[in-house]
């Protein structure tokens, strides 16, 4: 499809909902997926549209908010973490101490219950007593309503191995639903990260997270916010915390002066 300038479109867009804190780029390619699925021509015929025509406006809501997830979505990351960091964290805590983590972003808690897993598998591993605790936010109820359920889909778990499905699932008819075990360490909240009144779940009180994973989260946002919401998770993790991010924004976090712990791991400080 030939590139328009949308500049116009988006003004009437940002009339019926807030669209001022996504980049431009991601904003351009919900208009262009729109078009090229109503087989719209011209930005001039689609702007007559979005006019009038509420339930497309609600079709531009749900395109910005993809909800895209999976367990284990990026194995090198989340293996680095179990293999290096979670042993790190470990030592330094004492048998009364708990660790805290923030899955910010969680969508439908692939995400949380990844991390769920790397815990169960390494406290077991060292037979240890320590406690953890996850807290997994999103801004999108319907996200947070699957989460708590947590039933998947073969989709959702097509990065585990068969050892993991058969220790946290049980299966039937094409569904996943995970072992309560798993789902008793983290709790869900309905929180938007950039919430004016608070810097971080509400329910975690203080923040001082040992991790905070912000995966594919930032990439819809302007520069702008990016830099604002990064300053703000620093204020949300322990001096020693680390943040996990996903691979297409190892780049905001370098420009943010963040230090990647081990080469492509996405895991910073
Ligand atoms: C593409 S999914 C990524 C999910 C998961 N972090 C991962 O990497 O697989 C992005 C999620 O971030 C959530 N999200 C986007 N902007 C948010 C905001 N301002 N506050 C809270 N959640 C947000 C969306 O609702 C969506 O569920």
């Amino acid at each position: 499809m030939q590139q328009f300038d949308y500049t116009e479109l988006i003004e009437i867009i940002q009339q019926k909902i807030d669209v001022s804190a996504y980049s431009i780029g991601f904003i351009n390619n919900v208009i262009t997926t729109r078009m090229e699925q109503l087989k719209i021509e011209t930005p001039f015929m689609y702007a007559a549209i979005i006019s009038h025509d509420e339930s497309e406006i609600e079709k531009i809501k749900a395109n910005l908010t993809n909800s895209h997830s999976l367990f284990f979505r990026n194995r090198l990351t989340f293996e680095t973490l179990r293999q290096v960091y979670l042993p790190v964290i470990m030592t330094q805590k004492k048998d009364e101490d708990e660790i805290r983590i923030w899955s910010a972003g969680c969508a439908g808690g692939q995400e949380p219950y990844t991390l769920a897993i790397l815990m169960e598998s390494v406290i077991n591993n060292w037979k240890s007593e320590l406690k953890y605790r996850i807290f997994a936010t999103d801004s999108n109820f319907k996200e947070i309503e699957r989460a708590v359920l947590g039933i998947y889909s073969k989709a959702d778990i097509v990065n585990l191995t068969w050892h993991e499905i058969d220790t946290w699932f049980t299966h039937s008819a094409k569904r996943y639903s995970l072992v309560p075990q798993l789902k008793k360490n983290v709790q869900f909240e309905l929180f938007d990260l950039f919430d004016n009144d608070c810097n971080c779940p509400r329910t975690s009180i203080f923040g001082g997270f040992d991790i905070i994973m912000l995966a594919n989260v930032l990439i819809y946002y302007k520069e702008e916010m990016q830099n604002k919401l990064l300053k703000r998770l620093k204020s949300c993790k322990t001096k020693q915390g680390i943040i996990i991010t996903g691979e297409t924004e190892r780049e905001i976090f370098l420009r943010n002066e963040y230090v990647e712990l081990y080469p492509n791991s996405c895991i910073f400080r």
